[in-house]
Parts: C-alpha cells; sequence; structure tokens
C-alpha cells in the first residue's frame, strides 16, 4: 500500500461493534423504555449477559476501558452489593422461559474480585437466569496476582473460556506502559485454569504500543506460542488522550506513526498465520478447530461489543456501570460514573442512561455491517433474501466502492464484492460507506490501522 492511501485510510472511522455506533445514544433512551423492552422478550428469546466490573489495582497508561483505579476492597465490595441488585430486578423483569446462552465478564478486572465474590455474583446470575446446559461463560483475567482461590473459584462458577490480557512481554514496552507482567506468571495463571478445566483460552495482545517494534512484538509472539492460547486479539493501541487523560503518561513522540503501525499489524499477522491460526475478521486469530474459526468459516461469526464472538443470542442484557444491552428494540447504556449507577439500581430500579431505539433503515444498515466486518465479503443476492431490496443502498454506496476498488481494498464480483487482504485492515473505512449517520457526527474516534 502507498504512503498517501495509508495515510487516507488510517482516517479515525468507528469500531462498528454495533451500528447505530454509540456516539448517537441519547437520554431519550431510559428506565422506561428499558422496563418495557425487556418485558417484550418472547419466552423463548435466547441471552447473553455481560457483566462490567470497573475497578483494577493498578492503572496501566494505555488503557481505554471504563475502569477506577483502587487500593481498597470496600468500593468492589459495595459495587458487587449493586450489581446484585440490578441483576434481580433485570432477572425479575425477564419471562423465565428466555435461555442464557451465553455470559461474559469483563472491565476493568472482574479478577478484582475475591474467590467468594466471583462465586456470589455467577450465583446470583445462575439463580436470577435459567441456563443453557453448553452456555459459554467467558471472563476477562489480568493474571497479574491472581491466586489460586480465585482459579478455583472461577473453575467452581464454571468458567468455560478465560481471557488474558497480555498485550506485550518486553520489559521497556511493559514499562512504558506501567504495565509489568512477566511471562512466567502468565504462563503458570494459564497452566492453572488449564489443570482446573478451563479448557479455553484467549489472550490479548496489542501493537502501537510505545517503544514496540517488529523484533519485540515477534519476541512476544514467540513466548505466547509456547502458552498455546486457542484465540488470540491483536488490538491496535487507540491514542485518545482527549477521552482517556491518563494517556497523556505516553508521549505522542514514543508511539509508531501510521506506516509503523500497518507494518505492526501485518507482520504480527503474518507471525500468527504462520504458526497455524485462521485469521479473523479485523483483529482476531483462532486455532482453525475453535469454533470462532469455524463460526467464521460457515458465516455465522457476530460481532457485539466485546469484538468477534460465536454469540447468536437474541438479546444481549449488559450489567454494570457503562455496560450496554442491545434488545431487539435497541440499545440502553447504563451510567458510566460508578456512584450514579449505584444509585440507580439501589431499591430495585434499572441505571439506564441512554440508548437508541432502531428506526428506519437501521437494522438493514447493521445487518449489513456486521456481516461485512465478519465475511470480508458482501453478495448483494445473499443479501437481499435476508434484508429485502437493496437497490438504494447499492446506489448510495456504489461511487465509494468504485474508489476502494480503484485504490485495490475491495475485488468487485458479478453480485457484490470481497475485501482483499491489503483492505482487511480498513474494512471498517469500507463500512463508513453504509453508515448513514457517519457523516453528521461529530463524534472523534481513534485511527483506522
Ligand atoms: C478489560 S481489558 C482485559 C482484562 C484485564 N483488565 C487486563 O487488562 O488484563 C481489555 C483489553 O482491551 C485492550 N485495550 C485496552 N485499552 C486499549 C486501547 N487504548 N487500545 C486498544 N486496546 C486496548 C487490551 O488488550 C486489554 O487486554
Ligand atoms: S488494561 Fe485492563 S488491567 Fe490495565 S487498566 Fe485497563 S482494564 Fe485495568
Amino acid at each position: 500500500m502507498t504512503p498517501d492511501l495509508l495515510q487516507f485510510y488510517a482516517r479515525p472511522v468507528p469500531r462498528y461493534t454495533s451500528y447505530p455506533t454509540a456516539p448517537h445514544f441519547s437520554g431519550a433512551i431510559g428506565a422506561r423504555e428499558y422496563e418495557g423492552w425487556l418485558a417484550d422478550l418472547a419466552p423463548g428469546a435466547s441471552l447473553s449477559l455481560y457483566v462490567h466490573v470497573p475497578f483494577c489495582d493498578t492503572l496501566c497508561w494505555f488503557c481505554g476501558c471504563h475502569t477506577k483505579i483502587t487500593r481498597r476492597y470496600a468500593p468492589v465490595a459495595d459495587y458487587l452489593a449493586a450489581l446484585m441488585q440490578e441483576i434481580a430486578a433485570v432477572a425479575g423483569r425477564v419471562d423465565p422461559g428466555c435461555r442464557v446462552r451465553h455470559i461474559h465478564w469483563g472491565g476493568g478486572s472482574p479478577t478484582i474480585l475475591e474467590g467468594a465474590d466471583l462465586l456470589a455474583l455467577s450465583g446470583a446470575l445462575r439463580s436470577g437466569f435459567t441456563l443453557a446446559g453448553d452456555a459459554e461463560f467467558a471472563v476477562e483475567i489480568d493474571p497479574r496476582g491472581l491466586t489460586a482461590n480465585q482459579i478455583d473459584s472461577l473453575a467452581e462458577a464454571g468458567l468455560t473460556r478465560a481471557s488474558i490480557g497480555i498485550q506485550d512481554f518486553d520489559p521497556q514496552v511493559q514499562k512504558a506502559i506501567n504495565r509489568i507482567q512477566p511471562y512466567e506468571e502468565t504462563r503458570d495463571v494459564i497452566a492453572g485454569l488449564r489443570q482446573r478445566g478451563v479448557a479455553a483460552i484467549n489472550v490479548d495482545l496489542m501493537y502501537g504500543l510505545p517503544n514496540q517494534d517488529e523484533a519485540r512484538i515477534g519476541a512476544t509472539i514467540d513466548q505466547v506460542l509456547t502458552l498455546s492460547p486457542n484465540r488470540i486479539s491483536l488490538f491496535g493501541y487507540a491514542h485518545v488522550p482527549w477521552m482517556k487523560r491518563h494517556q497523556e503518561m505516553i508521549p505522542q513522540s514514543s508511539l509508531p506513526d501510521v506506516a509503523a503501525r500497518y507494518a505492526q499489524a501485518e507482520f504480527a499477522a503474518r507471525r500468527l498465520v504462520e504458526a497455524g491460526f485462521a485469521r479473523i475478521g479485523l483483529d482476531h486469530f483462532a486455532r482453525p478447530e475453535d469454533p470462532l474459526a469455524k463460526a467464521a468459516a460457515n458465516g455465522t461469526m457476530r460481532r457485539n461489543f466485546q469484538g468477534y464472538t460465536t454469540d447468536t443470542a437474541d438479546a444481549l442484557l449488559g450489567f454494570g456501570a457503562s455496560a450496554i444491552g442491545r434488545l431487539p428494540h435497541g440499545f440502553v447504556q447504563n451510567h458510566v460514573p460508578i456512584a450514579d449507577y449505584q444509585r440507580a439500581v439501589s431499591g430495585g430500579g434499572l441505571s439506564v442512561a441512554k440508548g437508541y431505539a432502531f428506526q428506519g433503515e437501521d437494522l438493514r444498515r447493521a445487518h449489513l455491517i456486521e456481516r461485512l466486518m465478519c465475511d470480508l465479503e458482501l453478495s448483494w443476492s445473499a443479501l437481499e433474501k435476508e434484508i429485502g431490496d437493496c437497490a438504494g443502498l447499492r446506489r448510495d454506496s456504489a461511487e465509494a466502492l468504485q474508489q476502494f476498488a480503484r485504490d485495490g481494498l475491495i475485488e468487485p464480483g458479478p453480485d457484490g464484492f470481497s475485501v482483499t487482504d491489503q483492505g482487511r485492515t480498513f474494512v471498517r473505512s469500507i463500512c463508513a460507506a453504509f453508515d448513514a449517520y457517519l457523516p453528521k457526527s461529530a463524534a472523534r474516534h481513534s485511527m483506522a490501522v
């Protein structure tokens, strides 16, 4: 790719973990709407539950997540009590015939919870909702300081997939991001989880961090391969200091430029593919036998707020501060400030701060964008079977698609197009051509590369 094109397509775009994207949520949707939407869920509907734990004990300077640093356990215990209230409040409004197929705890660091509290939280979900026998239960785990007791509790709670934050093992990189995480500790946590029957291991890696170069990323990948993960996420560092003030601890001058970021991403991807991983969507890799690789291959992979997933549930219910839910009617997001969230759920209330009710063309465009993010190809005839007549969408996007083809991002076919290897990194920019709201949006996003 030429430097000019790279600069052009590296322009900020949304991550398309939802459509419309979160900046379009508004206060017009609140607890009352959520209550109605929950009551409308059909008795046989499948559910996915997301629980957000917005605490960590130290701050990684790159962090873009909703989290708060605490050295004391009291705020975590108070938060857990609020979560229990919210779980009971939502569960009481959902038809008991609904079946939970996926549970995901994210953060922050859910593993800030002590062993007994990990069990208490999973117990609350299990007693509030009906779980399918083969439900997946995934937890984001910061391995630093994780105890044997916590690992025992996670296993006892029925954890099926552990998602381990790594980022980079190089000491110079770790110092520059304020995250000291020895390889040996990470290895022992993964071994402990596997010994206790948690068979599926995901790891998070990042590129575009300060002090990173291809040699260091290559060395990290070599170490990661010895851990035999089932899936790897490879995230490009999103440097958004206007939203996350602490990222100012990472000087712009220590960061790779767009060309170096692109080279790092492609280098890491090549290494992982050579090691036998299937490259999936924008930023995921999985062993060919992993369910995500199979879903990607047979066109059933989905994309939600956690990224690429096998989760096909009819509704995603979010719990905790900042958590987002997706129901057939639209999106809801809880209050982000922890105190506001706790106040709202005390006494059995719901904590929705804003949301979005689907209207007009939204669901059709959402489906198109999700399929493009997942399949990296688009067949108009297949799409028309799913969302009806696409003449308008074809007409509106024709000019942009011609430009993508001239720039080598897509390969046109008789009935649509496929994203080229070169275009994969820019699939979000291709999706942006189908986003009816983007031109009107003042939201600032992170770079596409
Ligand atoms: C909630 S954390 C994972 C669990 C745990 N808190 C940890 O860090 O080990 C989610 C992941 O998001 C990614 N992440 C965080 N901040 C990011 C940023 N600014 N840009 C890109 N990825 C980021 C990291 O790979 C991180 O592991
Ligand atoms: S990356 Fe994970 S551990 Fe680090 S501050 Fe963010 S949420 Fe906490």
